[in-house]
């Protein structure tokens, strides 16, 4: 099962945004968000959002194909880089985070994106950064290290433009992030059972890494 890392084509969104489907399908926090599941109009959201990603030169997205069964995508990734924020930019983007949903249940998102957008801000305040925005392993590939060349391939970049990296990681992806020397800063976690017939706790966690040498004011 020979793995290789390239860049995506606007032609791969489609087998992107159905392994990012496949991959969250037991995710306990988005079967309580999206109750009937993918709609075609989000999995047609998925796709245009990846496609204008791939013509944005602030984020690189990246898949990795399996070279023994026709380069079946196994997995891919979005990293985004992003300039220093004003205070007011900052305000811009918790709006634009709060409306960026509009199927989703506002009533338990809401609270989550604004914890994002409070962690993130405190977390870079007027710093650049570089940030790992999605990373998706299909499930029939995962532990097998796919996920591990999306993040090294983002982390080699973060030394090399000496910026800080951030992450907001599910329950799965924690582990991973560890293994990559990012440091948890914050977490948000709610009770999923509020909202039946959601069980049990979910967890959301901040974590940051800073490129070797770097200073804050750099
Ligand atoms: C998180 C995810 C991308 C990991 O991808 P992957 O290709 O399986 O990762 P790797 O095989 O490179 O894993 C490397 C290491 O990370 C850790 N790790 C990966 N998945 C883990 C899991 N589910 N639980 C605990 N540790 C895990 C392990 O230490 C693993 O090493 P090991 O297999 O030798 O023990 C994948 O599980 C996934 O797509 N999950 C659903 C979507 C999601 O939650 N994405 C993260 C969004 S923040």
């Amino acid at each position: 099962m020979p793995l290789e890392l390239r860049p995506m084509a606007k032609e791969d969104a489609q087998e992107a945004a159905a392994l990012s489907t496949a991959s969250y399908e037991n995710n306990p926090f988005r079967a309580i968000l999206l109750p009937t599941g993918m709609s075609d109009g989000r999995i047609d959201r998925i796709v245009e959002k990846r496609q204008k990603a791939i013509d944005d030169p602030d984020k690189y997205v990246l898949k990795v194909v399996d070279t023994d069964n026709n380069d079946k995508m196994a997995g891919c990734a979005v990293w985004e880089y992003t300039e220093a924020m004003t205070n007011e930019d900052w305000e811009r983007a918790k709006e634009e985070a709060l409306s960026a949903y509009p199927e989703a249940r506002m009533d338990i998102l809401g609270d989550f994106l604004l914890k994002t957008q409070d962690s993130k801000s405190r977390i870079m305040g007027h710093s650049r950064w570089w940030e790992l925005i999605a990373l998706t392993t299909l499930p029939i590939y995962q532990r097998r290290g796919v996920g591990s060349m999306l993040m090294k391939w983002g982390t080699d970049k973060l030394e090399e433009m000496k910026v800080p990296g951030f992450i907001v990681s599910s329950d799965q992806g924690y582990g991973l992030y560890l293994k990559h020397c990012f440091k948890e800063i914050d977490r948000w976690e709610t009770d999923l059972s509020r909202w039946p017939p959601g069980q049990g706790m979910y967890k959301n966690v901040f974590l940051t890494r800073m490129p070797l040498g770097y200073a804050a004011s750099s």
